[in-house]
């Protein structure tokens, strides 16, 4: 395991801090660890209105909080089910800019028991920021998300 990854580990083994406050700290760290991450935020699925919503984050403030699925690259993560790694996000059609420093942007589906809650959203502010180490590593961090997510936690009552 790197050094990350033995934080994150630890993080979720801390019982003083509710889940919630555990996934702010989770982005302020990959944020604050990763000089290529510029932007670090969860949103999460309301699978009744197909809206995702965003829940924590660490970096500019976004007036984006709510994005129909299908829309901008989140949008089409929520349907896709699938990474999307966007090495140049000005050759996107289907792109919601947050920041006009943003040039590159990697999302990773979230699962809890096989259902696509969310997904994690990372921007750069370097062109072609990410590769498939970004893309493993970030699936791990899902994973560890889901192996301690309570069961009777609610994404939707924890957003900004
Ligand atoms: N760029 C995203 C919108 C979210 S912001 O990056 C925080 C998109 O196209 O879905």
């Amino acid at each position: 395991m790197t050094a990350i990854q033995e934080q994150i580990s630890e993080l979720f083994k801390n019982e003083t801090i509710d889940f919630g406050e555990k996934l702010s700290a989770l982005c302020t760290l990959l944020n604050q660890s990763l000089p290529h991450y510029t932007w670090v935020g969860f949103y999460f699925a309301d699978h009744l209105s197909k809206t995702l919503h965003l829940g924590p984050y660490s970096g500019a403030e976004t007036e984006h909080t709510s994005i129909p699925f299908g829309k901008g690259i989140c949008g089409q993560v929520a349907v896709s089910n699938q990474n999307f790694l966007v090495p140049d996000v000005m050759t996107q059609d289907n792109y919601i800019a947050c920041s006009v420093t943003v040039k590159s942007e990697l999302v990773v589906p979230l699962f809890i028991d096989d259902l696509n809650v969310g997904q994690i959203d990372i921007d750069s502010d370097q062109i072609n920021a990410f590769d498939q180490t970004d893309e493993r590593f970030l699936e791990w961090v899902n994973k560890e998300v889901a192996k301690h997510w309570p069961s009777d936690f609610n994404p939707l009552a924890h957003l900004n």
